[in-house]
């Protein structure tokens, strides 16, 4: 285990690659199960949850290689096998398996999938997806059993609009006689990726990034090349950093658009915005004017980076305002910001936060968005190391973050932590 050292207080400046989007990889590697040949992905980010889910596929009898920013999958030897524990219950999004197995073989058994538990998060609309398609769902002893006969097309409206729900309904459905519609489906840009993919393994999908997305079920499926989508989540952290050390960077390799909500957020701070083709320029202020933010589902700004944001505005002047609309209690990042000095209430779904300089302390991360939202606190400190520890979180979704960092100029370092620690 390590901890992450940060003396900050320094500008970040220079250029920063953002890496493909975890919330992508870890759907489309499960949906390289569909078909019968190998699926190559690119722009592959090289984070722990892609090497959790490598080893998962590895165990059910594909064929994974690994090579710099591509993962090869070879599906073609694999067997449906109950994966009621091991690395499934470290992955949140182990739970794509139960719609791509149930796809490829008519039933699926996971554990209830890990990953980060800032707070209790519910698959009861996936559930609700697999059973309007035809299929049993159980759940035994914290795994879920889901088995079909014949998965069918239905119409599948969503409560709440779930990512998750609408990805793995879409994988389960694009191998279901007939068609399936998605009314109220999410529509982030992740949900655009694996249709993409899907569409290029030969599954008929339309409407992906809208309300309704129309699959036509199709009996077998191939691979194919794709490219794994930028990290908005990823890009809006950097973004979100270079503004609070007040520093000037160049975020590469992102799409613009995916980052609207955050940009408008950020200017109406005081933050410099340049938008180029495929990068953002992030110019840092001297003063920041306090802000409302609403995270919201996308367009709106993503709850992944409500986290930073706080800590973001706790070097705003004045009292701002966050409430997050997904998730009711996202706020794992307070009491460790509080250590620091923050000035921070939680009330309901919101905090309220009040510009204050921050100082170093031991904080320890819960999980990745807060351990991002550390992060940015500590380097916006100007004496003393921070020491954060509950690093494993933080790799889990941040490619590159030491050596990222160090290029822009700060000062990270990860120290082996003493078991008494
Ligand atoms: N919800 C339900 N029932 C369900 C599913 C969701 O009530 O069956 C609720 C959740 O409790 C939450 C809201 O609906 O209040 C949205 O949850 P969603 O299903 O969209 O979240 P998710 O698919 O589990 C993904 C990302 C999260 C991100 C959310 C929201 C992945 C692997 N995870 O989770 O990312 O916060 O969408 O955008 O794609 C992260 O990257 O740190 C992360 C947690």
């Amino acid at each position: 285990m390590e901890k992450l050292m940060i003396s900050g207080g320094r500008p970040l400046r220079g250029t920063v690659q953002i890496s493909g989007a975890k919330n992508s990889a870890v759907a489309l590697i499960p949906a390289a199960i569909l078909g019968e040949t190998e699926v190559v992905l690119d722009n592959l980010p090289l984070i722990s949850d892609v090497a959790t889910y490598a080893e998962i596929l590895e165990g059910l009898g594909a064929k994974v290689r690994l090579s710099g920013n591509q993962v090869a999958i070879d599906p073609s030897e694999l067997k449906s096998i109950p994966m009621p524990n091991g690395p499934v219950k470290k992955l949140r999004a182990s739970y794509y398996l139960m719609g791509a197995m149930l796809g490829r073989f008519g039933e699926a058994t996971i554990g209830m999938p890990g990953g980060c538990n800032f707070e209790p998060r519910p698959i009861d609309q996936h559930i609700k997806g697999f059973e309007a398609l035809g299929a049993t769902v159980t759940n035994d002893y914290g795994s879920i059993h889901i088995y079909a006969k014949e998965l069918r097309g239905a119409k599948i409206y969503l409560d709440v609009a779930s990512v998750g729900a609408t990805i793995n309904i879409m994988l389960a459905a694009s191998r279901a006689k007939g068609i399936t519609v998605i009314e109220n489906a999410a529509k982030e840009p992740e949900i655009i990726d694996v249709a993409t993919l899907l569409n290029a393994m030969g599954a008929k999908i339309k409407g992906a990034g809208t309300e309704t997305i129309r699959i036509e079920g199709v009996p077998t499926m191939r691979g194919c090349r794709h490219s794994i989508i930028p990290d908005r989540i990823q890009a809006g952290t950097y973004m979100i950093a270079a503004a609070a050390t007040r520093g000037n960077v160049l975020i590469d390799n992102v799409i613009p658009k995916h980052m609207e909500a955050l940009t408008a957020k950020l200017q109406e701070m005081g933050v410099g915005i340049e938008e180029m083709d495929e990068s953002i320029r992030v110019t840092g202020g001297s003063n920041y004017t306090n802000i409302d933010v609403k995270a919201l589902v996308y367009p709106g700004l993503a709850t992944d980076l409500q986290s930073p944001m706080i800590s973001l505005l706790t070097q705003a002047s004045g009292v701002s305002m966050l409430t997050d609309y997904v998730y009711s209690n996202r706020y794992k990042n307070v009491p460790e910001l509080l250590r620091m000095g923050a000035r921070i209430r939680v009330e309901g779904r919101s905090a309220i936060i009040e510009g204050s300089k921050l100082n170093a302390a031991k904080v320890t991360a819960t999980d990745l968005r807060a351990g991002a939202s550390l992060v940015i606190a500590a380097l916006t400190v100007e004496e003393g190391v921070t020491e954060i520890t509950g690093v494993e979180y933080i790799d889990r979704g941040y490619d590159n973050l030491v050596e990222n960092l160090r290029n822009l100029g700060a000062e990270v370092w990860r120290e082996t932590l003493v078991p008494a620690e």
